[in-house]
């Protein structure tokens, strides 16, 4: 087996940074260099500030001022970067293609053959380049072909290794992974000592039985699947949320109940305005996408019905508030507690707030917004991507307050969509005193006392509670 002692990745983001510095904190001997073409992006993750890191998780800044300038590095030379590597990880985006065929469903792999090219035109010894992007089953094949036909003649091992931290609990997902999932060539030597190689990796860590060691097919659906059943279950408690509404029965009640049949499981069972985050929306469009060019038509019907019930859960929660306001919420302050997908991040791809704060905008409300890791400019951008109306419209309707309870001040309803902890424990009395009458609360993650609040007067809305 080779012993591995330069590592490459390529791409910064939420993926790259945090584990290849959980690598290079478990790994002292081997050498982690994290390359980017965001010149930015690698500034911050070098800056002197540990609290300006490019990404916000729980624990990072601490094994970073550990690692960095020991064995792990951030550099914009990806040439070298690839040159001195025995193995590449491949970390860079693959969102949903915006243009052209499967636009709007497929996932957008121009960044990943840009890897691969970029591979193969700078590479001068044999690699090993593991796949740690989410992408289409069968994309292994396609990096091969790239690496194989455009190369100097070099040989490469291929292996899926796809990554499966959630935001917010990143660096502790990372360091007591579940599972770590290898797939690889292992009708070859090559192929076995390749996978051997990365499962040494993790052993540094974790236990061996936890390595799972599957086909590279297998491997990159797996990833693909995991996201489609988590996301599942968050659509199904979300659809039992609006039949608990009606009829009186109470979701977390359901939850708990269903929760505790150890078939089911307690977890993702959580009711919520919709699930959001870069990924589960976008893996499921590729799902779909590859379902259908398959011909499996009933397949892809069905996971799209995830989706369609993320979006009507969104859309019922904002219709609520309009309804519930007396049908109208033209030229009336909404505040927002909460824009993060979820707490903990300052991540807001695809956060169900956008959608609701579009929504509101559409109905002329006028928001405001705190939540305490994204910046204005960042919700800008977010309603800026969606493209439904001018900046300058967005300017005037949404502003961000840096103080909650100014964002809260002569409202008439607070709409809760992030389950930030320090909501919990505010001085719900003085945000009331603040506030125009009648004092709504919507609550998107049933995150604050019902009771509580209804006995200092707010009118209290929570999903899945009638
Ligand atoms: P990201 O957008 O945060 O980071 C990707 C980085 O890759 C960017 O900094 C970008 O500049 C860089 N990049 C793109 N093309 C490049 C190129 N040709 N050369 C060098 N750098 C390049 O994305 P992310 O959230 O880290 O996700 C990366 C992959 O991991 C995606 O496929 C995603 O589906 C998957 N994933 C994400 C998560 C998550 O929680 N965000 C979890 C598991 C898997
Ligand atoms: C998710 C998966 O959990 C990871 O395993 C996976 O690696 C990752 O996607 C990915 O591929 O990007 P992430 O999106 O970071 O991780 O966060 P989750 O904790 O899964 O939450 C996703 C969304 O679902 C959030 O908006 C969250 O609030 C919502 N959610 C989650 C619920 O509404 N209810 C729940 O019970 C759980």
């Amino acid at each position: 087996m080779k012993k591995i002692t330069n590592i490459c990745c390529i791409g910064a983001g939420y993926v790259g940074g945090p584990t290849m510095a959980v690598i290079a904190h478990n790994c002292p001997e081997i050498k982690v260099t994290v390359v980017d073409v965001n010149a930015a992006r690698i500034n911050d993750w070098n800056g002197e500030d540990l609290d300006n890191l490019p990404i916000y998780e729980p624990g990072l800044k601490e094994i970073v001022a550990q690692v960095r300038g020991r064995n792990l590095f951030f550099s914009t030379d990806i040439d070298k970067g690839i040159k001195e590597a025995q193995m590449i990880f491949i970390s860079v985006n693959t969102p949903t293609k915006t243009y052209g065929k499967g636009k709007g469903k497929a996932a957008d792999l121009k960044y990943i053959e840009l890897c691969a090219r970029k591979i193969a035109d700078v590479a001068t010894e044999e690699k090993i380049i593991v796949e740690k992007s989410t992408i289409p089953v069968r994309t292994a094949q396609t990096i091969k072909t790239i690496l194989e036909n455009t190369g100097n003649q070099i040989k490469f091992q291929i292996l899926s290794n796809p990554e499966f931290l959630a935001e917010g609990t990143a660096v502790n997902d990372l360091q007591h992974a579940d599972r770590m999932l290898i797939g690889g060539d292992h009708s070859t030597a090559d192929g076995r000592e390749a996978i051997d190689s990365l499962a040494a990796i993790y052993e540094h860590w974790l236990p061996a039985e936890r390595i799972i060691k599957t086909n590279l097919w297998s491997s990159e659906l797996s990833k693909l699947t995991a996201n489609a059943f988590l996301a599942q279950r968050v659509s199904s408690i979300n659809a039992m949320s609006a039949i608990c509404e009606k009829t009186g029965a109470d979701v977390e009640e359901v939850s708990r109940a269903i929760g505790a049949d150890s078939r089911i499981g307690s977890k993702f069972i959580k009711s919520s305005v919709g699930f959001g985050g870069s990924c589960f929306q976008k893996d499921i469009l590729n799902l779909v996408y590859i379902a259908s060019t398959l011909g499996l038509n009933e397949v892809a019907d069905y996971w799209e019905q995830v989706l369609l019930i993320n979006s009507y859960q969104r859309r019922r929660f904002a219709e609520n508030i309009v309804t519930s306001l007396f049908n109208t919420v033209a030229d009336k302050k909404i505040a927002f507690l909460g824009w993060a997908f979820k707490k903990d991040t300052n991540d807001t791809r695809e956060t169900a707030a956008m959608y609701v704060a579009d929504y509101l905008i559409d109905e002329t409300a006028n928001i405001s917004a705190y939540d305490p890791k994204v910046t204005q400019s960042q919700m800008y951008s977010d309603l800026e991507h969606l493209a439904t109306r001018s900046n300058e419209e967005n300017a005037r309707r949404l502003k961000a307050e840096a103080d909650p309870y100014e964002a809260c001040r002569d409202s008439h309803a607070i709409a809760i969509l992030t389950e930030w902890d320090e909501f919990r424990t505010y001085d719900w009395q003085r945000i009331f005193d603040n506030m125009k009458k009648p004092a709504f609360v919507f609550d998107g993650r049933t995150i604050v006392d019902k009771d509580k609040l209804s006995a200092i007067g707010f009118k209290v809305y929570q999903i899945g509670k009638g």
